[in-house]
């Protein structure tokens, strides 16, 4: 398949042109404010899909935001890929650290990207890792090497938690039927070292309130003497783990998967240097549950994390006040046996018990999901390990991430099939954060690699 490298080569600046065009739209799915921005890149997914040489294509409605469904079916008895990818992305917030506007597109060079990548909200999470896969298409059906099916299934509420999707999935099971699901939305170790990715981690999502006096008060004349629901909220948060940042809910680890020391060992095989790892972050040291190492401890270990707090008075100049409330934003990251409903309810019973009688503390679930490993003999992994060996002249390292995508695990228990997560995004290119950015060299790889899971898929499926 060496034509698909001449194809990229060729068409490069329009694969450029095109993805920045879908980045300039703020598809912003948490923000109510970019509702009609998200519904129009609905529209431009699929438009794309229809270029790129889909049969049919079509805007699924649903309670919140539209899924674009596409597919071609060359033969019925040939192998079908199902492609799943988001068009949302997470707010740009704060805007004011992009050193460019996050939805105006530039390309500048970085350290790990030399060739140049795209700074955008979206760029890698996951506009431009969808992207390649229409791209990928564009090139097999033009080139007439389309090996088997394919459908498209690209939402646009991952970003809060996919509530629609599941919703979709139950209610078209036959439509959606498959062989192998295939996303682009997870990262690689390096541009030198690929890596699959057979592993994502759960996830519960909560909100906590915790209320004191029925109103704010001066803190001179009711301080000392009432409970201040900043710093109950913050001591109780603090009880959340212990010395060993291990945390305290009861029944927590219960039903942890433990791993073997060989699988460990295996793991710890994969390249990987603690004092870069310390570098690109600026911290002097890591942190994290005793007796497990980094990578360890973002990936089979389960976390507890506060990811927003705030109450009071954060205006300028003081004002002295204790406030009726204070609120936290709180996930936790699950791993495979730990069911997210329940680990909901343990934190919920163990938050409220530790609450003192000072204050009520109220508990609202957000969202959550199912971990996911998925086994690297089947015929898929098998696929993508041919695939990445032949584009990157290197076999590719099984690695588990630390990231939820909570939907997989439904799309196995309700589709029944297994998938595959061939991401091309790196650690550094800051997803989720200010300057998100995909490497030019990774977008147009991920586009020359694709095409060669669907060649071996099928080849292996015979
Ligand atoms: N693409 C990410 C997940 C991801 C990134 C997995 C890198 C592995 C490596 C996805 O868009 C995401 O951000 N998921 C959320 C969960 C969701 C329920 C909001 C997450 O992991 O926080
Ligand atoms: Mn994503
Ligand atoms: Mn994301």
């Amino acid at each position: 398949m060496n034509n698909i490298k001449n194809y990229v080569q060729e068409h490069k600046e329009r694969f450029l042109n095109e993805l920045i065009e879908l980045l300039k739209i703020p598809s912003v799915s948490a923000d109510s404010a970019y509702s009609q921005d998200v519904i129009n890149t609905a529209e431009a997914v699929k438009e794309s899909l229809e270029k790129a040489g889909c049969d049919l294509v079509e805007i699924c409605e649903t309670p919140g935001y539209p899924i674009v469904y596409g597919e071609k079916i060359i033969d019925k008895n040939l192998p079908t890929v199902l492609v799943y990818g988001h068009y949302d992305v997470q707010p740009p917030d704060p805007v004011e650290l992009w050193t460019s506007p996050p939805f105006e597109p530039v390309i500048k060079e970085t350290p790990k990207h030399p060739e140049g990548a795209i700074f955008a909200r979206g760029a890698c999470d996951d506009k431009g890792q969808m992207y390649m896969h229409v791209k990928a298409m564009e090139y097999m059906v033009q080139n007439d090497s389309l090996p088997c099916n394919v459908k498209f299934m690209i939402e646009g509420e991952e970003e809060v938690g996919s509530p629609s999707l599941s919703w979709f999935v139950e209610r078209n099971q036959e439509k959606l039927k498959n062989d192998v699901i295939l996303i682009s939305d997870t990262g690689m170790i390096s541009n030198t070292q690929p890596s699959i990715t057979t592993g994502l981690r759960g996830l519960s999502y909560v909100e906590v309130e915790v209320t004191g006096p029925n109103r704010d008060l001066h803190s001179g004349l009711y301080g000392g003497a009432v409970a201040n629901p900043i710093n109950i909220l913050a001591k109780m948060i603090a009880q959340l783990h212990d010395e060993n940042n291990h945390i305290t809910i009861p029944g927590f680890y219960d039903k942890v998967e433990e791993l073997s020391r060989e699988e460990r060992d295996e793991m710890a095989k994969a390249p990987f240097s603690l004092d870069e790892y310390k570098k690109a972050l600026d911290i002097n040291d890591v942190h994290g549950e005793a007796t497990y190492t980094t990578n360890e401890r973002n990936s089979i270990r389960p976390t507890l994390d506060v990811n927003g707090i705030w109450g009071g008075y954060t205006g300028e100049g003081a004002k002295t006040v204790i406030a009726s409330k204070a609120y936290a934003k709180i996930s936790m990251r699950l791993v495979p046996d730990q069911d997210w409903e329940e680990i909901t309810e343990l934190f919920t019973k163990y938050f409220e018990s530790i609450a003192p009688d000072s204050v009520r503390v109220k508990v609202t679930p957000h969202h959550g999901g199912q971990a996911y490993v998925t086994p690297i003999d089947s015929t898929g992994y098998q696929a993508a390990a041919a695939a990445y060996e032949e584009s990157f002249n290197i076999k590719p390292i099984p690695v588990r991430s630390g990231g939820s995508i909570p939907i997989v695990a439904l799309f196995e228990k309700e589709l029944k099939s297994k998938t595959i997560m061939m991401g091309f995004g790196l650690d550094s290119d800051a997803i989720h954060s200010p300057n998100e950015h995909f490497g030019v060299f990774n977008y147009l790889k991920g586009i020359e690699t694709i095409p060669l899971f669907y060649k071996y898929f099928t080849e292996m499926s015979k």
